[in-house]
């Protein structure tokens, strides 16, 4: 879910998909051909990194750059603007930009503009022009209507800082450029920032107080891609589950579980997901929905962080184990085939090996089919940064993720071997990396499952497969 690779290159978009920029439901094609036809046209290069609310947020910076007369290149050496659109959640996130910031500087065309987008660009403010002089212009996640006022700032050799967190900001009118996509998976950002204070995240501080979209605009944008071909949507916010907006028309208040269903029944053929939720906020309400629903995804992402209840109070979590155990228990009572994926972190402030062990545990119990797992990375600034030491050696932290991992490993096949026999409904998404005559697609628990091809199956249909062998990370059937 998080990307701190350096050597994945982060997305590079594309605008030559033919997707238009304009406010939701308009058509400004002529505009676009101008634009194409143009040889004047300057070209930007954009690498994202992190969450997928940074991947998503990428495509605004493209429809906002595309509506000023830019296009896309893949080819960082040709571009006349560079950004690189940033994650802070860890050190090694960091450190990955200020590599690619070097490469940059040392390979870009002359003349050039760099700028820094996102969570670093709100973390380090005006410090980072100091520590980078090799950026133009620092953008933090709420600004980027001001990317042409800072471009042209810059084109005059004056560096431009703009990292206002609003209280309103969600981009509802821009239509994001869909790009890099395999025109069958998309994202739509639902709400923005997060209000809950998680001891060890800056989150918070980089991306502002929580605010909802418009509902309205969420449903238009699922429309509008079902209209282009889309089969599946995620709905992303750091927090989905606190989703609430009221219209202003007439009071009506939208809950997360109504939104979701609102996006359901745009079409019956669009598969509807949704990350991430804090399991303080998932209710009942959202269950019901995706029990409801086919084409609500059986599908939860549930981050714990710990499984033990001192760590999770030092983390600022809101609940303990046996709150969690007790959530878990309820989504497998409501949703039977549910799968459930989480976050976890190890060797958080003064954890204790017992302490760990309970997370393990919880491991087992949660019977998770998926785990994101990191070391715990102090964060300048964080509750955690300010009140507790970072106590664990690095060599402990490793050897408890590796622990985690180990588990979850074991957990992962037994759950993914009562999946053989089984037949579910496959979304294809395109051929296997491993084989060209395999075809690859999830089911609706998100399991990942190749199958051998199958005369007229393609990209974007929907087709049953029986699992016949099942290990930890793929299940393989046949198409029936
Ligand atoms: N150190 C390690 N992992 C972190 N995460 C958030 N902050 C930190 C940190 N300081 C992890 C959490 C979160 C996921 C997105 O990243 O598990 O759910
Ligand atoms: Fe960070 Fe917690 Fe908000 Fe998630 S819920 S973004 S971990 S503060």
């Amino acid at each position: 879910m998080y990307n701190d690779n350096p050597t994945l290159e982060g997305v590079k978009l594309d605008l030559d998909t033919g997707r238009h920029n304009t406010p939701l439901g308009e058509e400004r094609q002529g505009e676009i051909l101008e634009m194409v036809n143009s040889d004047a046209q300057k070209k930007f290069y954009i690498e994202s990194y992190g969450c997928a609310m940074n991947f998503s947020d990428s495509e605004i910076v493209a429809s906002i750059l595309s509506s000023e007369g830019y296009s896309s290149t893949k080819v960082m050496e040709e571009s006349d603007l560079i950004l690189v659109n940033t994650c802070s959640i860890r050190e090694k996130a960091e450190y990955n930009v200020r590599q690619r910031l070097r490469i940059f500087e040392k390979n870009k065309k002359k003349g050039a503009l760099v700028g820094v987008l996102g969570c670093m660009a709100e973390r380090l403010k005006k410090k980072f022009l100091e520590e980078e002089r090799l950026v133009d212009m620092v953008v933090g996640p709420d600004a980027y209507r001001d990317l042409p006022n800072l471009i042209s700032g810059a084109e005059e050799g004056e560096k431009g800082v703009n990292v206002f967190l609003s209280k309103e900001e969600t981009y509802a009118d821009i239509a994001p450029m869909r790009l890099d996509t395999n025109g069958i998976s998309g994202f739509i950002s639902i709400m923005r920032g997060c209000d809950n204070m998680c001891s060890f995240c800056v989150v918070p501080f980089t991306r502002g107080r929580e605010r909802s979209r418009n509902a309205f605009t969420v449903v238009a944008e699922a429309r509008d891609m079902v209209d282009q071909g889309y089969k599946e949507v995620t709905l992303l916010g750091q927090n989905v589950d606190s989703y609430k907006w009221e219209n202003p028309e007439n009071g009506e208040k939208v809950s997360f579980a109504q939104l979701l269903v609102m996006v359901a029944e745009v079409s019956p053929l669009l598969r509807v997901r949704f990350s991430t939720s804090h399991p303080k906020d998932i209710t009942d309400d959202v269950l019901y929905a995706i029990r409801d629903h086919h084409n609500i995804c059986n599908y939860i992402h549930l981050p714990v962080q710990s499984g033990n209840s001192r760590i999770l109070d030092l983390m600022n979590r809101t609940y303990d184990r046996e709150w969690y155990m007790g959530k878990v228990d309820r989504i497998y009572e409501v949703i039977p085939d549910c799968a459930i994926s989480t976050d976890i972190i190890t060797g958080f402030c003064t954890e204790t090996e017992e302490e760990h062990k309970d997370t393990l545990s919880i491991v087992e119990y949660s019977n998770y089919s998926m785990i994101y797992s990191f070391f715990y990375s102090e964060r300048p600034g964080t509750l955690a940064a300010k009140k507790y030491e970072d106590d664990i050696l690095l060599e402990i932290k490793k050897k408890r993720l590796s622990e985690v991992i180990e588990v979850y490993s074991k957990v992962a096949f037994e759950v993914n071997q009562k999946d053989i026999g089984q037949t579910f409904e496959v979304l294809v998404e395109g051929i296997s990396k491993k084989s060209d005559q395999e075809l690859k697609g999830r089911n609706s628990q998100n399991k990942m499952i190749i199958f051998p091809k199958k005369g007229g199956v393609a990209a974007g249909d929907y087709v049953n497969v029986k699992v016949t062998e099942a290990s930890r990370a793929t299940l393989r059937g046949i198409c029936l």
